[in-house]
């Protein structure tokens, strides 16, 4: 006799086993809200053809990208510049940070860059060592600039009552909350916010993307995302949305009220409302862009709405009696003042900042990338995402 009981095991088994099936059979069966052809490919790719990629006119020849020199020209819709854009790389790292710095950097020269020559600039809020400068340059394939970030862009301003900041670093260290106790992830995120643009070393250009250390780039990048963006308008640009902790911003939304209480002008006709509240702006639904990976255009962080709402918002103190991250902040910013067309959603840009990937779900976009990620584990339809409210915006 066998000492294990067969059915007591096999039965629940079998069931588990039919309706999975069923389950299964159901699924395929059913045609796909975004596609009605049904198959795996179509489980694997639930996107074709998106209206919104990038057109395949963009996707030019990088050859004569061959001068270095920013365009000046007025953009005309529809004709691709040849020129190269007025935009950097940027970078912000630590020392500390240069092994994963050096590979970020290596695969976005490998994916991109290599082909279109844009400078980097890398900020820092400590002097940049011989090491780290050594290892970079030995990486980039254009010119590079590192500076040094100015301490009143940096550390917390002397007007922030000290006592009363501590106290909420503490409760929320003791609560658990990712970084809750940090000072300089505090900074960081204020700097990031209302500063970076205005570095002397990022100051002369217009647009940026935000390179991580220890990020990935899971696809090629065969056309120039800033002359797309100058061409259309575009004033954001992102890959990953989600939702943000409400412990570390439990102020930021009435503020944002009481922001545009005081300035309707500033919120854009075609504003992104929908995406940020599910109750026409009574509630923050906690949906961002993640901000690690940003291309945006920071004459609009220069500009008169995003500045007077950073400048309202820093005057609050959230940053540091709260934990505001500037990718609530920039997200709202954008949402709101920008407005949903000038957003972009790069769905061909395969973007890994670990835990999450957002991999090209349009099987064209994917092979035409050679992207390395798998589509079906991408972020963008995790339990976690915004991307599906994006997807209301756009139409889908
Ligand atoms: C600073 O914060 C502490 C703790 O919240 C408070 O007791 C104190 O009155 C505050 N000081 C000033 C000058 O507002
Ligand atoms: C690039 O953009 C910056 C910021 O708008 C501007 O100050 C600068 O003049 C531009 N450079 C060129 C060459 O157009
Ligand atoms: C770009 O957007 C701004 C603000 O929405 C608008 O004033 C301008 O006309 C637009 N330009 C083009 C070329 O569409």
């Amino acid at each position: 006799m066998s000492p294990i009981p067969r059915t007591r095991f096999s039965r629940p088994v079998l069931i588990v086993v039919f309706v999975s099936i069923a389950l299964l059979s159901i699924f395929l069966i059913t045609p796909h809200p975004y596609n009605p052809v049904s198959s795996v490919s179509s489980l694997i790719f639930p996107h074709t053809n998106s209206p919104h990629a990038v057109p395949q006119s963009y996707y030019d020849d990088p050859e004569p990208y061959g001068t270095i020199g920013a365009d000046t020209s007025t953009p005309t819709p529809g004709q691709p510049i040849r020129r190269r854009a007025n935009a950097t790389l940027l970078m912000l790292a630590r020392n500390s940070d240069v092994d994963e710095a050096a590979r970020s950097v290596r695969e976005m020269e490998d994916r991109f860059n290599h082909k279109y020559g844009y400078p980097w600039v890398f900020l820092n809020e400590q002097p940049f060592s011989d090491d780290f400068k050594r290892r970079v340059s030995n990486v980039v394939s254009g010119p590079v600039h590192f500076g040094q970030i100015p301490e009143e862009h940096w550390y917390q301003p002397s007007w922030i009552n000290e006592t009363r900041a501590t106290e909420e670093r503490d409760k929320m260290e003791e609560e658990g909350v990712i970084y809750g106790g940090s000072l300089s992830y505090r900074n960081m995120c204020r700097f990031n916010s209302g500063f970076f643009y205005r570095h002397p070393l990022v100051q002369n250009f217009r647009y940026y993307w935000r390179v991580e250390p220890g990020v990935h780039f899971r696809c090629d990048v065969n056309f120039d995302p800033f002359a797309y963006m100058h061409e259309n308008n575009k004033t954001y640009g992102f890959t990953i949305t989600m939702y943000e902790f409400q412990r570390t911003i439990e102020t930021l939304w009435s503020t944002v009220q009481d922001f545009i209480t005081e300035h309707p002008e500033y919120v854009a006709v075609n504003s992104a409302m929908n995406f940020l509240s599910d109750n026409g702006g009574t509630d923050y639904n906690l949906c961002h862009f993640w901000s690690n990976f940003e291309i945006a255009d920071m004459d609009f962080w220069r500009g008169e709405a995003y500045t007077a709402f950073f400048d309202y918002l820093d005057s609050h103190g959230g940053f540091y009696y709260e934990r505001w991250g500037d990718a609530p902040v920039h997200s709202i910013g954008a949402a709101l003042f920008a407005g949903k067309d000038r957003i972009q959603f790069f769905r061909e840009i395969g973007y890994e900042h670990a835990p999450y990937t957002h991999c090209p779900a349009e099987e064209d976009l994917w092979k035409q990338g050679r992207c390395s990620c798998e589509p079906s584990q991408s972020f963008d339809y995790d339990g976690y995402s915004c991307l599906p409210r994006w997807d209301r915006i756009e139409g889908r």
